[in-house]
């Protein structure tokens, strides 16, 4: 397959970086008037049309004229609840009438409610409808995702979670990064976030280590749900077992969790709409000279449908904080799976480039995940996971156009979705 003609090529390398640091974001390249080739799923070649090297053999190819499209790497999405059993729009209802996420949790709605339906219901039923969701997320323009267990809150309903992650994984045909949220909430009964992070740590993790269930740890760091001392008796325990971590910080609170997490080499700290300077320093400093230190991830579509602040994405940034942004798709606080949407939002609301934003939700995005050396850039022997615009005037129509979708056809390994 040939593509041609393409307005604006992003993201393409011939040996893409790991990551881009804050101040690189700017310099996700674009080769403009560009030509991609497809071979067997697989990006083969590509380059500016000026030097096209013309067509040998014309047999069974097929091309594709992209005049005034963008072509960019798919959506890496490396922050996910994707697995859950109901939505949970009655609280939005809630909401929308004057009550607050925290007010929901405290009533007993929220993870809470997640948990007890997700408990109910079958592994295989959870699995049919998690896979309708993860199908979306594709036709979406996602190539690539992390999901989490957390819904559980119970021994038997995270392994559960976790089995159904793992049958996500094994059937996808995008890479997929599981993630076991040991500590989400602590349920009802005679529990207390320190006896919940232990029971986890000993009855839990043992398992998910010995089945190979997760590449990544997780915990919400937050009042009302555990605190640094849970968190770092977490970390050290994970660490050990060699589970790499991935923290939700900060959505509501700043308290240390940054600091405590880049001490521990988290791979990614989520959330953040509240940040101190001692939390930039931290990962100013974890991510110094060029460092792979811990990612700072925003959730944008969080603030915008929980009406909290946003992720003070230029503050990172001009501090070389590396940035990804992810949707956090989740019945609660974030119940979208659209990337672009979340894109969107990143040029509006957080005042990102464009070119910064989708540096963000791709390249950046796959390095918050582990699958840098699979997702989230254009090069030579990769999976074909690309998106093709709609014809733009330029990129900033992602954020400009903000009731068109810009996103007109999605293809994984190859093929159109
Ligand atoms: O990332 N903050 C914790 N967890 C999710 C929301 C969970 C829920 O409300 O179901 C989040 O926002
Ligand atoms: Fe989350």
């Amino acid at each position: 397959m040939l593509w041609k003609n393409i307005k604006g090529l992003v993201g393409a390398y011939d040996v893409p970086p790991s990551r881009l640091h804050g101040k690189e974001m700017r310099d996700f390249p674009v080769i403009e008037n560009a030509w991609l080739a497809i071979d067997s799923g697989q990006i083969i070649d590509f380059g500016s049309m000026d030097t096209f090297p013309g067509i040998a053999d014309w047999n069974g190819l097929e091309v594709l004229d992209c005049t005034g499209r963008f072509v960019l790497p798919a959506w890496c999405d490396s922050h996910t609840h994707l697995v859950y059993a109901t939505d949970r729009s009655e609280e939005f209802l809630s909401r929308v009438q004057g009550k607050s996420y925290q007010e929901i949790a405290e009533e007993g709605g929220g993870i809470l409610n997640s948990a007890k339906a997700l408990q109910a219901m079958s592994e295989e039923a959870l699995y049919e409808d998690a896979h309708a969701r993860l199908e979306r997320a594709i036709a979406q323009g996602t190539g690539a995702i992390e999901i989490k267990s957390g819904y559980g809150l119970s021994a038997e309903s995270e392994m559960k979670m976790l089995r159904v992650i793992q049958r996500l994984a094994n059937t996808s045909p995008i890479p997929i990064r599981r993630t076991f949220l040991a500590c989400h909430a602590i349920p009802k009964g005679d529990w207390d976030a320190q006896r919940w992070t232990q029971h986890m740590v000993q009855d839990v993790l043992p398992s998910v280590i010995q089945e190979g269930l997760a590449d990544y740890v997780d915990a919400f760091c937050e009042e009302g749900y555990f605190g640094l001392d849970e968190v770092e008796f977490l970390l050290k325990s994970t660490q050990s077992a060699g589970l790499p971590a991935k923290i939700h910080v900060n959505q509501f609170n700043a308290f240390g969790a940054v600091p405590l997490c880049a001490k521990y080499n988290a791979v990614s700290v989520d959330h953040l709409e509240e940040l101190n300077a001692e939390d930039v320093e931290a990962l100013q400093a974890s991510n110094a000279s060029g460092n792979a230190g811990t990612m700072a991830t925003a959730l944008p579509g969080c603030s915008y449908f929980l009406g909290i602040p946003y992720t003070p994405a230029r503050r990172l940034m001009d501090a070389n904080v590396p940035l990804a942004i992810a949707t956090d798709f989740n019945p609660g606080s974030a119940p979208s799976s659209n990337m672009a949407r979340i894109v969107q939002l990143a040029i509006l609301k957080m005042n990102m480039l464009p070119i910064e934003a989708i540096a963000a939700a791709t390249l950046n995005g796959a390095a918050a995940m582990g699958v840098s050396d699979r997702a989230g850039a254009v090069a030579r022997g990769r999976q074909a996971n690309l998106l093709l615009t709609r014809p733009l005037p330029g990129l900033q129509a992602f954020g400009y156009d903000f009731g068109v979708e810009p996103v007109e056809k999605v293809f994984i390994d190859g093929m159109e979705r």
